[in-house]
C-alpha cells in the first residue's frame, strides 16, 4: 500500500481513530497502586531505566489505553508481559492509562552526529520516496497528539524506538490498524535511517 500522508489522515480521520479521550472518570491515584508490578521493568513513574523497557511516563492517555488492550488481547504481541493485563478490569486499564499519563517524562541524552540525520528526517521526510515527516502526526516536539492517539516519542529510549520501527518494517508490529500507517512510513526507511531517527527522538524534549 502506498497513500499520500493527505490520504492516510483522512483515512485515520474517517476510520474513527480520531475520537474524543474517552476516560474521564479513570482514577490515577487508584491507578498508580495497580502498577507496582509493571515499575519493575517501566520504572515506578514510568521512566525505565532499562532501554528496551519504554517510558511510559507522559505518554498520552488514549494511546496507552489502545495498547494495553491490544497486548492483553495479543494484538501486539510483547512476550514479557504475558498473563500481566489478563487479571485486570476495564477500570483497571484506564486507571493505569490515567496514571502514567500524567507522570513527568524525563529527558534522556543523545549521540548528537546521528541525532542531527535524525532530525532532517523527522522534521522534512523523505519526499523523493514518498516517506512523510514524523512531525505532522507526532508533532514538531514529539508530543504526539494525544486526544488523536498519536503517540508521544520525545525522549523515548532510542534502542525501544529502533525495534519499533524495524518491527513495523518487518511487518512484526501490526497493530498500527487497517491504514497500515506506520507499517507504509516504515518500509521505507533504511536501518541507517532508523538508527538516526531513534538518535533524534530520544533527545528531543
Ligand atoms: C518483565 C518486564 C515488563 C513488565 C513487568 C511490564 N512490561 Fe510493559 N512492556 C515491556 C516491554 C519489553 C515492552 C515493549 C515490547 C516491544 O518492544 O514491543 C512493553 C510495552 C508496554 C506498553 C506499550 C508502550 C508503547 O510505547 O507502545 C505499555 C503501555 C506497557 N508495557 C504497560 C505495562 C503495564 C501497565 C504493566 C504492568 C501491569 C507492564 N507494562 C509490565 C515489559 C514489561
Ligand atoms: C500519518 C500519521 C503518522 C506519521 C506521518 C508518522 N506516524 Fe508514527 N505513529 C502513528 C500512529 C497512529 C501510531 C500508533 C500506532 C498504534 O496505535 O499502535 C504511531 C506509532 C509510532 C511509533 C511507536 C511508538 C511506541 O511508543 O511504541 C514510532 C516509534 C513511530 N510512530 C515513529 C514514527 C516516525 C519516526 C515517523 C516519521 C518517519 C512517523 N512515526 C510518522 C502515526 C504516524
Amino acid at each position: 500500500m502506498n497513500l499520500p500522508l493527505s490520504s492516510l489522515l483522512l483515512i485515520l480521520c474517517m476510520s474513527g481513530f480520531v475520537q474524543a479521550g474517552e476516560s474521564a472518570t479513570a482514577d490515577p491515584v487508584a491507578g498508580q497502586s495497580k502498577t507496582v508490578v509493571c515499575g519493575a521493568c517501566h520504572g515506578p513513574d514510568g521512566n525505565s531505566l532499562v532501554p528496551v523497557f519504554p517510558n511510559l511516563a507522559g505518554q498520552g492517555e488514549r494511546y496507552l489505553l489502545k495498547q494495553l488492550h491490544e497486548i492483553r488481547d495479543g494484538k501486539r504481541v510483547v512476550p514479557e508481559m504475558t498473563g500481566l493485563l489478563v487479571s485486570l478490569t476495564e477500570r483497571d486499564l484506564a486507571d493505569i492509562a490515567a496514571y502514567y499519563a500524567g507522570q513527568k517524562a524525563k529527558p534522556v541524552e543523545a549521540d548528537p552526529d546521528l541525532a542531527a540525520q535524525g532530525e532532517a528526517l523527522f522534521r522534512g521526510g523523505k519526499l523523493e520516496q514518498g516517506t512523510p515527516a514524523c512531525i505532522g502526526c507526532h508533532s514538531p516536539n514529539g508530543a504526539g497528539i494525544p486526544g488523536a492517539g498519536f503517540p508521544q516519542l520525545s525522549g523515548q529510549h532510542s534502542a525501544y524506538i529502533k525495534k519499533q520501527l524495524t518491527a513495523f518494517r518487518d511487518g512484526e508490529r501490526t497493530n498500527d490498524g487497517e491504514t497500515q500507517v506506520m507499517r507504509t512510513i516504515a518500509s521505507k526507511l533504511s536501518n541507517g535511517d532508523i538508527e538516526a531517527l531513534a538518535a533524534f527522538i530520544q533527545g528531543l524534549e
